[in-house]
């Protein structure tokens, strides 16, 4: 199968929207939060596979943080686009807004980004398409893409020197600090 060299952002862009139905909630009447991360995976999906032109696998999802809950009959829209490509990989931002129909009130419940990698008839990661940036915003959104995976490589190296900093008895001390009770 042939694919071309570039797709516009625009080519992909996948908007899903769902009626948050009862099924869907806690026993507080709010939407679980796992209602919302399946679908973002599933609009993560279409967006990636449709760029991509493959079968696309999750591969990480950053900067899922719920700050207002989502309420029964609320509609919620999940926007997503590819913002950045890489070799295989695509990194897809997605935006949640959730609808009251009667008020026209709309929620920012969240934006996250999550990165797929496309895979080929083998089952090994293949190429993906380049992507024709068109507006002065997306060229922003794959810079920040950059920037992102940078930060968290930094993160995880900086997690790992920190786990093997501190000695045991240093880690033990510390634990008193906080609140936990050690019981071995
Ligand atoms: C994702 C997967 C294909 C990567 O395989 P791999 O052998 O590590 O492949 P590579 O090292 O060649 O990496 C492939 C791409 O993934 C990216 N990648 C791998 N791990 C990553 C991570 N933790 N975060 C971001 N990107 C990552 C690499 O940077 C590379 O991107 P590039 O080609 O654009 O440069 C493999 O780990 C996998 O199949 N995981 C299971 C995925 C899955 O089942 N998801 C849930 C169901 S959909």
């Amino acid at each position: 199968m042939h694919l071309p060299d570039f797709r516009p952002v625009s080519y992909s862009r996948t908007t899903i929207t769902e009626l948050m139905v009862p099924s869907y909630a806690n026993f507080g009447g709010k939407i679980h939060g796992g209602i919302l991360l399946s679908l973002m995976d599933k609009v993560a999906y279409a967006c990636a596979a449709k760029h991509a032109g493959n079968y696309c696998v999750t591969v990480t999802v950053d900067g899922v943080e719920f700050r207002q809950p989502v309420e029964v009959g609320e509609l919620v829209s999940l926007m997503a686009s590819v913002n950045y490509v890489g070799n295989t990989s695509l990194m897809v931002g997605i935006k949640v807004i959730a609808e009251n129909v009667k008020t026209r009130i709309v929620k920012h419940t969240n934006t996250s980004y999550i990165t797929l990698v496309a895979k080929g008839e083998d089952d090994k990661p293949t190429q993906v398409p380049g992507l024709t940036l068109e507006t002065p915003e997306d060229a922003r959104r794959f810079l920040e893409a950059i920037k992102r995976r940078e930060i968290k490589e930094h993160s995880r190296q900086a997690f790992q020197n920190e786990k093997n900093r501190q000695t045991l008895a240093e880690d033990l001390a510390f634990l008193r600090t906080e609140r936990c009770k050690l019981a071995f």
